[in-house]
């Protein structure tokens, strides 16, 4: 996917409805610490919090225009390290995820200069956990039976990525 035509955003009230939509998605929903299909009321109280908290950023990532993905990049309290959570629309066509992926990453190390870039993918998102070791993130450890949905126990799978180790790779690129 050509990077030319990716961008990232901030999220407004007008993209309420769309990431509603893929957050309640069964292919989203799933894979999400919280299962259960969300309102929009709850949506609605939820993005009123986080968008007043200066230490979250929620993000669209567009393709030639057009909201394909969802990220928020959640700065911890040491607040060069921070956490990110995403979602690429269900229909969304190969490689969003990982253009979404690198432009995260650029929002992370060049906007934000974070130190650190945190993921954690419950142990059955294969997806997502090949997504992280493709972009370079190290699995740092593996929770077990970290989280409960339920019915089960699940294990949470931690990835961790330096800026130094990322501009060590985005120095290497430039060099290709
Ligand atoms: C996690 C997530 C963002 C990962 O994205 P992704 O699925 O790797 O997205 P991509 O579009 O980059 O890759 C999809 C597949 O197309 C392939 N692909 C990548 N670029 C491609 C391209 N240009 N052309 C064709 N295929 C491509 C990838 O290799 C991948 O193949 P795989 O099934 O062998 O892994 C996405 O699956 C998602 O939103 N999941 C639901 C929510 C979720 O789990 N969020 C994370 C919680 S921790």
């Amino acid at each position: 996917m050509n990077s030319s035509v990716n961008s990232l955003r901030p999220m407004t009230e007008a993209d309420l409805d769309q990431v509603l939509a893929w957050r309640n998605h069964p292919d989203v929903r799933r894979y999400m610490y919280t299962q259960h299909e969300i309102g929009m009321e709850e949506h609605r109280a939820w993005f009123g919090r986080a968008s007043r908290d200066s230490a979250r950023h929620l993000l669209i990532f567009e393709v030639e225009g057009i909201a394909r993905a969802f990220l928020a990049i959640n700065q911890s309290s040491c607040a060069t390290v921070a956490d990110w959570g995403f979602y690429i629309a269900p229909d969304a066509q190969p490689g969003t995820g990982r253009a979404l992926g690198i432009a995260g990453m650029h929002y992370a190390f060049d906007e934000l200069n974070l130190h650190k870039l945190c993921g954690q993918a419950l142990g059955y998102n294969e997806r997502s956990i090949r997504f992280h070791e493709r972009l370079g993130f190290s699995r740092e450890g593996v929770l077990r039976d970290q989280h409960f949905d339920g019915k089960d126990y699940h294990a949470i799978v931690c990835f961790g990525l330096l800026a130094a180790e990322w501009r060590t790779v985005q120095a290497h690129k430039s060099r290709s």
